[in-house]
């Protein structure tokens, strides 16, 4: 057994009554590192989070936590690990200050150590304002700051974070970003789970897709990258009538799927920038001048990241061509 590994798995099976909710998952997790599980709402991520947090036992398959098996060493694993849940435990009715130093109390810490350790968090975490305010009147960002800084009272070895940034702005989400790469620095791994293919780009080192419980893919962001594409084209129209003859021309200039969005103007198709000649940018460049030359009118362009949705439908696709 490797110690360099926070998290080894193999054919990890969760089943709840007919629904193979983890349905044969291995992972395998490098101390000191950020990892990303990225899949759609029912996937399997926190069903299988909570297994390695031994708050839920595997039907089949093995889990370790740095070289502990999560059955026969729950204790073991417990005593280095902390989770912050989609659905947080820290108590609304009490303030943000009350809730850290109660639960570093909880956790053994003498009084003035317990307020010490909170008064340093909320700081850290941008609370101080809000140390004496219940939780109940946090806002989304603040509340899961407050879960986060709950969750790292004792530096644990390994973090869950089980979609730390869902329902976020994007001013809070960077907050969020900031904190876990904070606790990372300090020699904490991470395993973070999340529906927004960029946060896993921009956090994880490593990532593994999964769906249906299954793991569809795995690899480095580059490794993911390559084999996804990119980036997306998105284009809207002026002239719905244009688009037949528009999704004909971009499949032509990039040499890639198009497809046509519910809004009858509306056409994206994935840009491959992984191992091709050409960049994503100059792709769609080319991709925008042969529309003009074709007399199509674009009235709004945009080169970005592709959806959750697009990776999935890249990943399948790349299975049927497999097959
Ligand atoms: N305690 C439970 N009892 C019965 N079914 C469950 C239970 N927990 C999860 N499931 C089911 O298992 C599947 C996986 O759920 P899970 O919560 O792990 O998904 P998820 O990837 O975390 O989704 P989300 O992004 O919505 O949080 C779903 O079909 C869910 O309905
Ligand atoms: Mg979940």
């Amino acid at each position: 057994m490797s110690t360099d590994l926070a998290i080894e798995t193999s054919g990890l099976v969760k089943v709840f009554g007919e629904n193979r909710a983890v349905d044969g998952v291995d992972l395998r997790v490098a101390a000191g590192t950020v990892y990303g599980v990225l899949g759609p709402n029912g996937a399997g991520k926190t069903t299988t989070v909570r297994m390695l947090a031994t708050l839920l036992r595997p039907d089949a398959g093995e889990a370790r936590v740095f070289g502990k098996d999560v059955r026969k060493d729950a204790d073991a694993v417990r005593s280095r690990v902390s989770l912050t849940g989609q659905y947080a435990s820290v108590d609304e009715d009490l303030t943000g200050l009350e809730n850290l130093i109660l639960l570093a109390r909880l956790l053994g810490h003498a009084r003035p150590a317990a307020r010490e350790r909170a008064a340093q968090l909320l700081e850290a975490f941008g609370l101080r304002e809000a140390a004496d305010k219940q939780v109940k009147n946090y806002s989304g960002g603040m509340r899961r700051r407050i879960d986060i800084a709950a969750s790292i009272l004792n530096t644990p070895d390994l973090l869950f974070l089980d979609e730390p940034t869902t329902g976020l702005d994007p001013r809070s989400r960077n907050q969020v970003w900031d904190i876990v790469r904070a606790v990372v620095a300090q020699g904490t791994t991470v395993l973070l789970t999340t529906q927004y293919l960029d946060e896993a780009d921009h956090l994880a080192s490593r990532i593994a897709v999964i769906d249906h419980g299954r793991v569809i893919a795995e690899g480095t962001k580059g490794e993911l990258k390559a084999s996804v594409g990119t980036g997306a084209v998105h284009l809207r129209l002026r002239e719905a009538d244009q688009r037949p003859q528009a999704e004909r021309v971009l499949a032509a200039a990039l040499g890639a799927e198009v497809l046509l969005d519910p809004d009858p103007v509306a056409l994206t198709a994935r840009v491959d920038a992984g191992g091709g000649d050409r960049g994503a940018a100059e792709q769609a460049a080319h991709a925008l001048a042969e529309l003009a030359r074709n007399g199509i009118t674009v009235d709004n362009f945009s080169l970005g990241q592709p959806s959750l949705d697009e990776v999935f439908l890249a990943l399948t696709d790349k299975k049927g061509q497999a097959a």
